[in-house]
C-alpha cells in the first residue's frame, strides 16, 4: 500500500495532538484515503526537550532537512508567529506539498499570498484550525457557499475572553482575578494581550471574511475592542436586565462593502450566544436560502484543534486545487432589518439632560445608566462630548424585563 508522508512543524499543544491522532485514528485515515498516513518528520525549536516520538521519525530544528526528505506530501504547521513560518510554508509549497496551518496570525497576514502560491503549484491549503478550533466552520462555509449566498457571520471566536467574562459573572470576580484564573487553567498566556485586546478574534474574522466574501474589509476600518473595559459592576447591571456581555466578531455584507467589528456587546436570552459559556466558541452564519445556523463547540485545546487539522488532512488529499481567486457569490443583508440605522445601547456615565431629541430613551436602569435607541453616530458623538460615558450595543430585540432590584434602584 502506498503511503502519505507528513511533516509536522511544531510539537506543542497542537502539533503533539496531531501526531497522536494520526496514530490513534490510523485505521480510519487508511479507510478514507486508501493509503497509510505516516509522520516522517517533526520540526521543533529545542532539541533537548523530552518528547514521545517514535523511532524512525526525523526530529530536527533544521527545516532544510525536512525539505530534503525523499518523499514529503503534506506539511502541517503548528508553530507560533508569522516568521519563520511563512517562509517555511512558501518553500514547502514550492516543493509541491499540500499545506495545513493552525497559525491564524500568520494566515491572516499572508493567507492570500500562500493561497495564490498553492494555486500556482497545484497543491491545496487547509486552514480549518485557524478559526474556532474544533468547530468545522471553514468546511461548513465552503459547503454552504456552493449555492447559498452568505450575508452575515457573527462569532464568539476567542475562548479566553469568553472564559473571563463567564468567570466574572458567575463568580462575581474582577477582570484581574478572572484573567489569573484563565492563566492558571492554561487558557491564557503569560502575555494575554492578543486575546483580551481582541487581536486574536480580529485575525480570525479577517480569515472568515476572505472565505465567505472573497475579500477582507480594510483592516484600519475594522472596529477592534477587547474586554478590558468591562467591569464587574457593568456585568452585574447587565445581568439584572437579563443581558450578558459577549465578545463578538461580526461581518456583514452591506451596500457593496463589508462591515466588520470585533467588540464586546450585550445579548439577551433569546440570542444563540447567550448560553455560550467558558472557553466555548460559536459561529452564527446567515445565508439567503438556509437562514441562520449556529455552530458551537470547543474553540481550542489539543484534540479539538487536532480534529480540525485531521479533517483538513482528508480535505487536502481528496480535493482538486480550486482557484483561490474565485469570489463567492454574496448579496447584501436587507437594510429593512434596521430602517433608521438605530441600534439599542446600554450607556452609563450619562445625565438625562445630555440625551438629545434624536435619541430614544427606553429605560433608566439606575442613576446615569440608560438603555437607549440611537444611531451609532449619535452615541459616538455623545461619547466624544462626555468623557465619562461608556456604551455597549445590545444585539437582537431588547425586551424590557427589569428585575425587582433594578426597579427599586430607580
Ligand atoms: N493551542 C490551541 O488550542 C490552538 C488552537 C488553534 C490554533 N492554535 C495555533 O496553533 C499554533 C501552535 O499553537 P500551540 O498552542 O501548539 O503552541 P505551543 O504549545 O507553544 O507549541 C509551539 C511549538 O512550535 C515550536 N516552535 C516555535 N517556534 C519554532 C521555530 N522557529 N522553529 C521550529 N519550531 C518552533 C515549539 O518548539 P519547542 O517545543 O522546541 O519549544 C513548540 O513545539 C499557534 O499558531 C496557535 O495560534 C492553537
Amino acid at each position: 500500500m502506498s503511503v502519505i508522508k507528513v511533516a509536522i512543524l511544531g510539537f506543542g499543544t497542537v502539533g503533539e495532538g496531531v501526531y497522536r491522532t494520526i496514530q490513534s485514528h490510523a485505521d480510519e485515515l487508511t479507510a478514507v484515503l486508501g493509503k497509510k498516513v505516516e509522520v516522517a518528520a517533526v520540526l521543533i525549536k529545542n532539541k533537548h526537550k523530552e518528547r514521545e516520538i517514535r523511532e524512525g521519525v526525523l526530529v530536527t530544528n533544521n527545516f532544510a532537512e525536512i525539505l530534503e526528505l525523499p518523499q514529503l506530501d503534506i506539511v502541517v504547521e503548528a508553530i507560533v508567529d508569522k516568521e519563520p513560518t511563512f517562509t517555511f510554508l512558501k518553500k514547502a509549497i514550492e516543493r509541491g506539498c499540500h499545506i495545513i496551518t493552525a497559525n491564524k496570525e500568520m494566515f491572516a497576514h499572508h493567507g492570500k499570498e500562500l493561497l495564490n502560491l498553492a494555486e500556482e503549484n497545484h497543491v491545496t491549503l487547509g486552514f480549518e484550525a485557524t478559526v474556532a478550533g474544533g468547530i468545522p466552520v471553514i468546511q461548513t462555509l465552503r459547503q454552504l457557499l456552493k449555492i447559498n449566498r452568505v450575508q452575515q457571520i457573527q462569532g464568539i471566536l476567542n475562548g479566553t475572553s469568553n472564559f473571563i467574562l463567564t468567570e466574572m459573572r458567575v463568580k462575581k470576580q474582577s477582570f484581574a482575578e478572572s484573567l489569573l484564573s484563565a492563566q492558571v487553567n492554561g487558557y491564557a498566556e503569560a502575555d494575554p494581550t492578543n486575546d483580551v485586546e481582541g487581536y486574536d478574534a480580529f485575525y480570525k474574522t479577517m480569515i472568515l471574511s476572505r472565505i465567505a466574501f472573497g475579500e477582507e474589509p480594510n483592516w484600519q476600518d475594522v472596529e477592534r475592542e477587547g474586554i478590558t473595559s468591562i467591569t464587574s459592576e457593568l456585568i452585574e447591571t447587565a445581568e439584572k436586565l437579563g443581558l450578558r456581555f459577549k465578545h463578538i466578531a461580526s461581518l456583514t455584507r452591506a451596500g457593496g462593502s463589508i462591515k466588520a467589528s470585533v467588540k464586546p456587546v450585550l445579548v439577551g436570552n433569546e440570542h444563540p450566544f447567550y448560553h455560550v459559556e467558558g472557553v466555548e466558541n460559536a459561529v452564527n452564519v446567515f445565508s439567503d436560502i438556509v437562514g441562520r445556523i449556529t455552530l458551537q463547540g470547543p474553540g481550542a485545546g489539543m484534540y479539538p484543534t487536532a480534529s480540525a487539522v485531521i479533517e483538513d488532512l482528508v480535505y487536502v488529499c481528496q480535493s482538486k486545487p480550486v482557484k483561490s481567486s474565485a469570489t463567492p457569490t454574496s448579496t447584501s443583508i436587507s437594510e429593512s432589518e434596521n430602517p433608521q440605522g438605530k441600534e439599542t445601547w446600554l450607556v452609563y456615565g450619562l445625565a438625562k439632560k445630555q440625551l438629545s431629541t434624536s435619541i430614544l430613551w427606553i429605560e433608566q436602569v439606575s442613576d446615569g445608566t440608560y438603555i437607549i435607541q440611537a444611531t451609532k453616530k449619535d452615541v459616538a458623538q455623545l461619547a466624544s462630548q462626555y468623557n465619562a460615558l461608556g456604551y455597549y450595543p445590545i444585539l437582537g430585540e431588547y425586551k424590557v424585563e427589569m428585575k425587582d432590584e433594578v426597579l427599586t434602584a430607580l
